[in-house]
């Protein structure tokens, strides 16, 4: 079975909770209308309830499995906006300027996740990804002994010899544009997690750099070699190696000529880039120029799941989004 067709399985058993923030886009609607014939997840929608309904009839659009909470309005603001002073006093947030904040869908939705009425948000379709981001970290935080949220791409390819049968997973394409080499290896221990979880991948994760076994001298190598032996540190099991490059990450004549032994070189299945710049250049490479399909971004290390879509998406890729972070929330 395809890997999202395996996703959409358990997301059905599971039945999980999630919002959809901006519940007035009409991909979002029409996502959520698939989402509920196929009995995916039960649909939380966030807007002006006369809005989504006229939208909805005007367009034929059958919801009327979800639930639709107006964040103006809804009965819960007081006690969302007392959470939110507790959880941000000392940045001196006040009840006012939250009470305030909750107007906006993208701060409501996270709330309704910490309070327990929800089980997880995807947003993104017509917000950026800074937005969509940045009250989920403030309010939902991370993972206990995370402290990097990360974004990882499950790049599809009709070849199931590339990777792990056809699948390579791609981080951090969508969150930390600099990590250090702490986070880098944060980011690639919560990346083999990730793997696992949801494609049941056996991590073999190469440390992508221009430099493989010291070929060059720089910092920004000495950045990988240092995340490497961190990542060693946090996860001693993990087959993890680096600093690598592509090709000895890839093709097994090339690794075992210029990292002669590794286990992963050669046999990557999870690529852990530098930063953010190579990571997102490089899966919408491979998905332009190789016609690989991308699954993602899947957002990891924050305590609920929350995801984010690009403006570009379609009412197919959130329908898969929702799957996804239903089975986040597992
Ligand atoms: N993990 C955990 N916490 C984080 C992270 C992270 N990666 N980044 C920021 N935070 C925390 C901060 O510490 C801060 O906490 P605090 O307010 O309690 O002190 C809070 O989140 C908000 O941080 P800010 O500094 O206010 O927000 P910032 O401006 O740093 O924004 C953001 C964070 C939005 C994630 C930023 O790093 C960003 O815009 N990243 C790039 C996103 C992007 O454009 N990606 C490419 C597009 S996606 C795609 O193409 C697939």
């Amino acid at each position: 079975m395809e890997l999202l067709d395996q996703i959409k399985d358990k997301a059905r058993t599971l039945q999980n909770r999630i919002v959809l923030a901006e519940g007035t886009e009409m991909r979002t609607l029409k996502a959520a209308e698939i989402v509920l014939k196929e009995k995916l997840a039960r649909i939380i929608l966030l807007g002006n309830p006369q809005e989504i309904t006229e939208l909805t009839l005007k367009e034929g659009i059958d919801i009327s499995g979800a639930k639709i909470i107006d964040p103006l309005t809804n009965v819960k603001r007081q006690h969302y906006a007392e959470m939110m002073v507790e959880i941000r006093k000392s940045k001196g947030l006040t009840l006012e300027d939250a009470l305030k904040s909750l107007n906006n869908p993208l701060v409501f939705g996270p709330m309704m996740i910490k309070a327990g009425d929800a089980d997880g948000e995807i947003a993104g379709a017509i917000n950026s990804t800074g937005d969509v981001l940045r009250p989920a970290l403030q309010f939902v935080k991370t993972l206990p002994g995370v402290s990097v949220v990360s974004g990882v791409f499950f790049m599809l390819f009709k070849d199931k010899s590339i990777g792990d049968n056809g699948i390579l997973v791609f981080a951090d394409c969508a969150v930390m544009p600099d990590p250090d080499e702490k986070q880098l290896a944060e980011i690639a221990v919560t990346t083999a997690k990730t793997a696992k979880t949801i494609a049941n991948i056996e991590p073999r994760v190469a440390m992508l750099s221009f430099s493989t076994k010291g070929s060059a001298k720089h910092a920004m190598v000495d950045k990988v070699v240092n995340a490497t032996r961190i990542a060693h540190e946090m996860e001693p099991e993990l087959m993890i190696d680096g600093e690598m490059q592509l090709d000895a990450a890839l093709n097994e004549e090339v690794g075992q000529l210029k990292s002669p032994g590794s286990l992963v070189a050669g046999k990557a299945n999870i690529l852990v880039f530098p930063g953010l710049e190579a990571a997102n250049i490089g899966y919408k490479l491979v998905q332009r120029l190789a016609g690989a399909e991308a699954i993602g971004p899947i957002l990891q290390g924050m305590a609920a799941p929350i995801n984010d879509l690009s403006r570009g998406c379609s009412t197919s890729d959130i329908v898969n989004m929702v799957a996804i972070t239903s089975m986040q929330a597992g």
